[in-house]
């Protein structure tokens, strides 16, 4: 079976057997465990077992080792954020320059962020104004992930300073570094992306970089990074290598650098489910026919990240509405019960012989949600997870 819908199961099982002392209560039940918790919250050691357990096998089905545990200072790109807000349907980007990665999606499942190493930006012996040297570590990438493309997102500030639009025109020249020769500066590289840009707007600017990474991880070829170069084709010396952020040292002063570095961004498949493609809002399914309320149908499960202590790792959302499938399979079985010829029989046997169980209620169709998490690694990773929302439920 494929790990959503086990995963389903695992939230609903626990539910049951947790009841209130534990994770992940239902939001009718919250208040009422709430209000027990006041007199002293004790847990047994065995709802203590219990509790690992459930963790242990929901982080299986995240593809994680162990229980992320992020350091305070981990920053979330708002790229990344920016990503999962459209992929769910949710809300308008941040930036307006943002471009919806439509093609680099629609192959993967997965789109994991990566800052570079800065302490390794200069070569020896290296010009250091013009080039610099950005070395991604990508090894948290699972080997059973197929990495799919690649891009680096460099973030451009304008500068106002020239007085003609004829001047402050800038070249980009994105490389990859195919061999680092022991001789200072001598680099052999190939060009990846080029673009010509001006310095008279702010924008994140997107290269392809997805023959080097590719080589990287299919390949299996050493990474040694990428090399950036900005040429200014207007010389005017003072504002060289100003407009691009492309380190640090660069305009120290201005803005936040762990927001407007240079970011490295993956896009991934694991082989499990869909891709990353982006959901309309939800609409409200259509006009409400007058049903039985015991019967069997869909009922509200909410799903809290916080009752289990997780939103330290899981950045969005907060928690989400899975629902669950309860009620009567009645004889006859009603049209809207979704019911297959197999469960119709089956009902009809139950009326006659007891001793054969009615059809069960249960999801007939599900649907995927995204998540937004730091990995182990204090990586942020963007993941489609299959079969986690009840859509549908049946007589089965
Ligand atoms: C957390 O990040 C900060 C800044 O990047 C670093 O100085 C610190 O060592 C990190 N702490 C841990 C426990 O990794
Ligand atoms: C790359 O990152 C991994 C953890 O993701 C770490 O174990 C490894 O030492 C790093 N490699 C380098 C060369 O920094
Ligand atoms: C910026 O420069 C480009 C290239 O010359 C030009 O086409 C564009 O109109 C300029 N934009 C603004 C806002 O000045
Ligand atoms: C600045 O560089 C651009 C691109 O090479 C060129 O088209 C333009 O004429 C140059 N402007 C001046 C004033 O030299
Ligand atoms: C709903 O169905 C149950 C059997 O599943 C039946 O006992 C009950 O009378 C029905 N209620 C209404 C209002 O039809
Ligand atoms: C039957 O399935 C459809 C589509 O999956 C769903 O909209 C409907 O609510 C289901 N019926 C019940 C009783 O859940």
């Amino acid at each position: 079976m494929i790990p959503g819908n086990r995963m389903l199961m695992v939230i609903l099982l626990c539910q049951v057997l947790l009841g209130g002392t534990a994770s992940l209560i239902p939001e009718e039940g919250r208040k009422k465990f709430a209000d027990q918790n006041q007199a002293g919250e004790r847990r047994s050691p065995q709802n203590h077992e219990l509790l690992r357990e459930f963790e242990a096998t929901l982080l299986n089905m995240f593809g994680l080792h162990r229980r992320p545990q992020p350091n305070k200072s981990a920053v979330v790109p708002q790229y990344m954020l920016d990503l999962y807000r459209l992929q769910s349907g949710d809300d308008v980007p941040h930036d307006s320059s943002f471009e919806y990665p439509e093609r680099s999606t629609s192959r993967a499942n997965t789109v994991r962020s990566f800052h570079h190493e800065e302490h390794l930006e200069l070569m020896p012996g290296q010009r250091q104004d013009t080039q610099l040297r950005f070395v991604f570590n990508i090894s948290a990438v699972p080997e059973s992930e197929v990495l799919s493309s690649a891009e680096l997102r460099l973030y451009r500030e304008q500068i106002d300073t020239v007085l003609n639009w004829k001047e402050g025109f800038h070249r980009i020249n994105v490389y990859e570094i195919m061999k680092a020769s022991g001789r200072q500066g001598d680099l052999i590289t190939r060009l990846l992306d080029t673009r010509l840009v001006h310095q008279n707007r702010s924008r994140w600017e997107s290269f392809d970089v997805s023959p080097a990474v590719l080589r990287w991880t299919l390949q299996r070829q050493p990474n040694h990074g990428l090399a950036v170069e900005v040429i200014h084709l207007n010389e005017t010396r003072s504002r060289q290598g100003m407009h691009v952020r492309m380190s640090r040292s660069l305009r120290p002063m201005y803005g936040d650098w762990s927001q407007f570095r240079p970011l490295l961004v993956t896009f991934s498949h694991d082989g499990k489910g869909h891709a990353l493609i982006r959901r309309a809002k939800r609409s409200s399914k259509g006009p409400k026919r007058k049903k039985n309320r015991s019967h069997c149908r869909r009922h509200s499960l909410y799903v809290d990240f916080s009752d289990v202590g997780w939103n330290d790792w899981i950045v969005a959302p907060p928690g989400y509405q899975a629902f669950y499938c309860h009620g009567d399979c009645p004889f006859p079985l009603a049209d809207h019960l979704n019911s297959t010829n197999h469960a119709i029989v089956q009902t009809l046997v139950n009326s006659v012989n007891s001793n054969i169980p009615k059809a069960c209620c249960v999801p007939t169709e599900l649907s995927p949600i995204s998540m937004l998490y730091l990995d182990e690694y204090d990586k942020v990773v963007l993941k489609n997870y299959q079969e986690m929302v009840v859509e549908g439920c049946g007589c089965r």
